[in-house]
């Protein structure tokens, strides 16, 4: 089992790493002082581990749909029916979208109840459960309302990874590969649970250094900007963390063509990202401008076409890139009709998630 520690001013808490870590969480409500859970779970009870205290078990599901206001609300209204105090606990097990909307349920409710959260999903174990960003969807976009609320324990249990459908644990490595670029060790070839640690690792030092996205804080959406431009675009038949992949190549070779990086280390983006089995080419069906607007809307784009690019010191924030540039490196991006990219990273997500120790 690892275990990393995120330090902030006014809060700390662990991440534990490992198979079997779910069964840390009686020992955490314990040490919590909590005589009473609520438990939100996507997951079948019997994944859900026990808490040692009164217990409300709440049923969720997983996805988009669900993250929401009136969720929230119905959450609140659980937690009320039950009796939870602020003195108690609430507890998320499942992927980033219920970690993401139980934990602003539990920064809301009595104007914040702790929260421990229990990823199961290897996106929300390397990135979306730690580091106290929640959200909910408005009809106007993603992750339009939300609240920084940090958890009071994160149990990254690795068991669960092997109940993923094989494209969710594609879908996380797209997070894992682009760490390569913002300050992590080289993660290739190394056990899924250390690859996790590391990125977890991490992220607790930069959130850290910048909890409310202030700077430092951006490099996390590194190949995010057309990441999220290739999901819009092709109706979420790229995966988050596949779309993710394919920008982290981008965002190399952008990187090179505003001279931030050389050569090889540009080709190092696509070996890296080739090497972890995650799509590299943009769909030949997407327009080049179609991107372009996509990524001048995006919520992080700050007015202008802005991204996380590799440099001599290290990823940062790039704003302002000239347009002209952006469509000259997505011009020259390799490209592959969306059918086969997706055939392509369901034959081999198959082949990860048969790697998946069980
Ligand atoms: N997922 C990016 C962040 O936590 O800042």
């Amino acid at each position: 089992m690892a275990s990393v520690s995120l330090r902030l001013a006014d809060h700390a808490y662990d991440v534990l790493i490992g198979p079997g870590v779910r069964t840390s969480l009686a020992g955490v409500v314990r040490r919590l002082g909590a005589e009473r859970a609520v438990v939100v779970s996507a997951r079948p009870e019997e994944w859900v581990p026990d808490t040692g205290v009164e217990t409300l078990l709440v049923p969720a599901r997983d996805g988009e749909r669900d993250k929401t206001l009136g969720t929230v609300g119905e959450l609140c209204a659980a937690f009320v029916r039950f009796g939870l105090s602020r003195s108690d606990v609430v507890v998320s097990c499942g992927g980033g979208t219920t970690t993401d909307v139980v934990g602003l349920a539990a920064a809301l409710y009595h104007r914040g109840v702790r929260v421990v959260h229990l990823p199961t999903s290897l996106l929300a174990q390397v990135d979306a459960a730690v580091g106290g960003k929640t959200a909910v969807n408005l009809p106007q976009g993603k992750n339009l309302v939300g609240a920084y609320w940090q958890p009071s324990a994160v149990l990254c249990d690795t068991d669960y990874l092997t109940t993923l459908p094989p494209r969710e644990l594609l879908n996380g490595y797209g997070e894992i590969a682009r760490c390569h670029f913002i300050g992590a060790p080289d993660l290739r070839g190394l056990p899924l649970a250390d690859q996790i640690a590391a990125s977890v690792r991490l992220k607790a030092r930069v959130v850290e250094a910048d909890e409310r996205d202030s700077g430092l804080r951006h490099i996390l959406n590194y190949g995010h900007t057309l990441g999220h431009a290739l999901e819009k675009a092709t109706d979420y038949a790229l995966r988050h963390g596949e779309a993710v992949a394919v920008g982290t190549v981008f965002a190399g070779r952008l990187a090179g063509a505003l001279g931030r990086i050389g050569e090889a280390r540009v080709a190092e983006h696509l070996d890296v990202v080739r090497s972890y089995g995650l799509p590299t080419a943009v769909p030949a069906e997407t327009a080049t401008e179609t991107l372009i607007e996509l990524m001048r809307h995006d919520k992080k784009a700050f007015g202008s076409l802005a991204f996380a690019l590799d440099g001599p010191d290290g990823a940062e924030l790039v704003t302002d890139v000239p347009r002209d540039v952006v469509a000259a490196v997505l011009e020259g991006m390799p490209r592959a009709p969306l059918a086969d990219l997706v055939a392509t990273a369901t034959a081999t997500a198959t082949v990860l998630a048969g790697a998946v120790p069980s």
